[in-house]
């Protein structure tokens, strides 16, 4: 399949040919990150966040604006009709009469697919409940492929909430794409649902699963680190239970590889000690900054075609 016209719902929807097509695009997309390609002249991108983000949306935003497109939307329920009680579907009914993409953030799962149905201009799902966030993905697999210009043969720290983070099950989807080696490293509490493992298994990916980073660190090339995901607990005891269990510091990545790097979607809230954005293995605001190519090179693929 290929990328004209198409709708981004779950990273499973998309292989390896499509990724290295992105990659590459992606690349040459760094060349106007920070200047002009006026290569989308007159399209609208609309955002519909029924969520708070900062990075995905003004990332989104940002990219239309150097490609030459222009955008519009909301950030929040209150800043629509929907605080009036106008259903999803009437809201992407008008969204797609007024502009030719729809990027869309929800906090209940399925919405950016129940808006993909209705729509006919093409879907991206900006992050909807705690199963998708295929953008970020793909963003993270393209910092890894920038970094080490290869995924394949890497080992893959994830450290955090691997429950109920979206970016997590959407990243180790991607990854299912590459030879790599995975340890995925949590609190008892925040393990990897049930059906993360089958998928792992059934892709007959190579993972293990630990309590202490300390037990892997020193075979990791990577080490991606995720916020506890407070807002999406269903009881907040369960949350108190788990609520500082793992932080990142200097000093917790002694005896890590000279070449280990760290990276997170952000925000952060305590899991990675702001002394470590000095050090050599801090990525994450480079991984924020290719944003903007990676989402740059998603609106040509879909809008222009490869
Ligand atoms: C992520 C999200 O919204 O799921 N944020 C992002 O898009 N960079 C991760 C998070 O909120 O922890």
């Amino acid at each position: 399949m290929g990328w004209l016209n198409r709708d981004v719902i779950s990273a499973l929807d998309f292989n390896r040919e499509d990724l290295v097509t992105l990659f590459n695009e992606a690349r040459e997309m760094e060349k106007y990150a920070r200047s002009r390609l006026n290569i989308l002249e007159g399209k609208i991108m609309a955002t519909a966040f029924f969520e708070p983000s900062t990075r995905t949306r003004l990332s989104f935003e940002a990219a239309m604006i150097r490609l030459g497109g222009h955008v519009l939307g909301f950030g929040s329920v209150e800043a629509s009709s929907m605080a009036k009680g106008e259903s999803l579907g009437d809201t992407i009914r008008m969204l797609d009469s007024y502009s030719d993409i729809i990027v869309i953030r929800h906090s209940l799962e399925g919405a950016a697919k129940y808006a993909a149905e209705i729509a006919t201009v093409p879907v991206i799902n900006a992050g909807d409940g705690t199963q998708n966030h295929p953008t970020q993905a793909m963003l993270d697999a393209y910092t890894i492929w920038r970094e080490f210009e290869r995924i394949d043969g890497l080992t893959i720290g994830v450290l955090g909430d691997l429950r109920y983070a979206r970016v997590v099950v959407s990243l180790i989807q991607l990854l299912s794409n590459f030879n790599v080696k995975l340890r995925l490293i949590s609190p008892e509490l925040l393990r990897p649902r049930r059906e993360l493992i089958d998928f792992m298994n059934s892709r007959g990916m190579s993972y293990s699963m630990h309590s202490n980073l300390s037990e892997v660190l020193s075979e990791l090339d990577v080490l991606y680190v995720v916020r506890i995901q407070r807002e999406r607990f269903p009881d907040p005891v369960e949350y108190e239970r788990v609520r500082g269990s793992f932080r990142v510091t200097p000093e917790t990545l002694a005896g890590a590889r000279d070449t280990l790097i760290v990276l997170h979607p952000l925000p952060r809230v305590d899991e990675v000690d702001h002394r470590l954005d000095s050090t050599k293995y801090a990525r994450y605001f480079r991984q924020s900054a290719l944003g903007i190519p990676l989402r740059m090179a998603l609106l040509k693929l879909i809008l222009k075609g490869e």
